[in-house]
C-alpha cells in the first residue's frame, strides 16, 4: 500500500463520466493506491442548474487535496457569462505547466509510425488565452491604434506573456529532456510576426538554454512545425511553446500515436497537479461506453509518476502495452467492439497478474 492520499475525482461532463469510471476500476481493483477519492463538481451540468460551471466548494476542495482528476467538460461558444472552468482552474491554481506526452506503442495499430516518442510541453495560463478579452473597442479608445475601428464593431482578445512565463514552461522542458534524456528541445513560435510576445519568447529561451549546454535547441515556425510533424515526426524529443500553440500542436501529436483515445495530460504547478485526458465530452458518445479509457488511465499513470509513485506507473504502462499487442480487448477507435469498462478490466486482469 501507498501512503495515503487525497485525490479529487471530477469526472465533468459526457463521456468524462465513463473514462473516469474505467479509471476509478483500474486504482481500485488493479493497483495498491491507497487513495480517498472527494468527488468535485464541474461542468456543463452546473452552468446550467446553478450559473457557475466551477462552483466555489469545487475550488475549496481541491485546496485539500494532494492531486485531481478530471474527465472533460462541454463547453459552448457566444454564451454570455460562460467561461470554461478548466481554463479558470488552470489560472487559480497556477497550473502553469500542461505536459502531453505522444508515444507509439508497440502493438498499437493506429500508430502513423512505431518510432515516434516526443513530448509537448504548453504554456497554460498566459498566451491567447489569458481570457482578457474585449467584445467592443470602447474602453480602449484612449489608445492611439484602435481609434481607426469602429468600436461597436471591433473585438480583442489580448495575447499576454509574462517573462517569468516564459521562463518557467521553458526550463520545465529543458529539465525533462535532461532527466529523460531526450537530445533535443525544440522551440515552437511565430516570432517574424508576432513580435512582441514570441520575440520574448525565444529572447528567454536563449537564456534558459545556456544552462543546458548538452541539449540542442531547435526553433520552429508553428506553420512549418505542423509541416515536419507530418514528415518526420520522430525526429522530435521536447516540444516546448506556448498556450494556443501548444492546444493546436498536441493534438495533431495524439493523432500521429492512436488519436484523443490515447491521449493523456498533466497540468502541474510547482505544488499541485491536475491530470486528465486531453479529449472533450463527445456527447455523442455520453454514457455509451464505447469510448477508448486509455486516454484517462494514461492520465492515472502521469499522476502517479507526479506523485513518486514511480513503480506503479511503469507497470501500469507495461500493462497497457500488454493489451496493446495483445489487441484483444479494444474499443471501436482501434478496431473492436469492447466497451470503456471491459477494456478497464482486462488491464485490472493483467495487472493482477
Ligand atoms: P471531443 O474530444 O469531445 O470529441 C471529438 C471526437 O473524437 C469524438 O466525436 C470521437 O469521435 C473522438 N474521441 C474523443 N475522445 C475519444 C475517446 N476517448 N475514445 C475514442 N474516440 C474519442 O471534441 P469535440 O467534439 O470538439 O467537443 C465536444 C465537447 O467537448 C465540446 O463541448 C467542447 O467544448 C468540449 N471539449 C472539452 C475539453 C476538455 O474538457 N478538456 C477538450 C476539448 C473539447
Ligand atoms: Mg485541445
Amino acid at each position: 500500500m501507498t501512503k495515503k492520499y487525497k485525490i479529487a475525482f471530477m469526472p465533468g461532463d459526457g463521456i468524462g463520466n465513463d473514462v473516469l469510471e474505467a479509471a476509478k476500476i483500474v486504482m481500485d481493483e488493479g493497483t495498491d493506491f491507497n487513495a480517498e477519492f472527494i468527488h468535485g463538481d464541474i461542468g456543463w451540468v452546473f452552468w446550467e442548474k446553478e450559473g457557475d460551471a466551477l462552483p466555489d466548494r469545487t475550488v475549496e476542495m481541491l485546496k485539500e487535496t494532494d492531486a485531481a482528476l478530471f474527465g472533460a467538460i462541454t463547453s459552448k461558444p457566444n454564451v454570455p457569462g460562460y467561461s470554461s472552468p478548466i481554463v479558470r482552474l488552470r489560472q487559480k491554481f497556477d497550473l502553469y505547466s500542461n505536459m502531453r506526452p505522444c508515444k507509439a506503442y508497440e502493438g498499437n495499430p493506429l500508430n502513423y509510425r512505431d518510432d515516434i516518442n516526443l513530448i509537448v510541453f504548453r504554456e497554460n495560463t498566459q498566451g491567447l488565452y489569458s481570457g482578457i478579452e474585449f467584445y467592443d473597442t470602447n474602453d480602449l479608445q484612449d489608445i492611439e491604434v484602435f481609434k481607426k475601428y469602429d468600436p461597436k464593431k471591433t473585438t480583442v482578445s489580448c495575447r499576454v506573456f509574462t517573462e517569468e512565463g516564459c521562463r518557467k514552461i521553458i526550463k520545465k522542458g529543458f529539465d525533462y529532456a535532461k532527466k529523460n534524456n531526450y537530445p533535443t528541445v525544440t522551440l515552437v513560435h511565430k516570432a517574424n510576426v508576432i513580435r512582441a510576445t514570441d520575440g520574448m519568447f525565444l529572447k528567454v529561451a536563449d537564456e534558459v538554454a545556456k544552462d543546458y549546454p548538452d541539449i540542442e535547441v531547435w526553433k520552429q515556425n508553428i506553420d512549418a512545425m505542423c509541416m515536419q510533424l507530418v514528415k518526420n515526426p520522430q525526429n522530435f524529443g521536447v516540444i516546448t511553446t506556448t498556450n494556443m500553440f501548444g492546444d493546436i500542436v498536441s493534438d495533431l501529436t495524439a493523432q500521429l500515436v492512436g488519436g484523443l483515445g490515447f491521449a493523456a495530460s498533466a497540468s502541474t504547478s510547482d505544488d499541485y497537479g491536475l491530470f486528465e485526458p486531453t479529449h472533450g465530452s463527445a456527447p455523442k458518445y455520453a454514457g455509451q461506453y464505447k469510448v477508448n479509457p486509455i486516454a484517462a488511465i494514461l492520465s492515472v499513470k502521469l499522476m502517479f509518476e507526479w506523485l513518486g509513485e514511480t513503480e506503479m506507473a511503469n507497470k501500469l504502462e507495461g500493462v497497457i502495452e500488454a493489451n496493446l499487442k495483445e489487441g484483444k480487448v479494444k474499443t471501436y477507435d482501434l478496431g473492436g467492439s469492447s466497451s470503456t469498462i471491459d477494456v478497464a478490466k482486462d488491464i485490472v486482469k493483467k495487472l493482477n497478474k
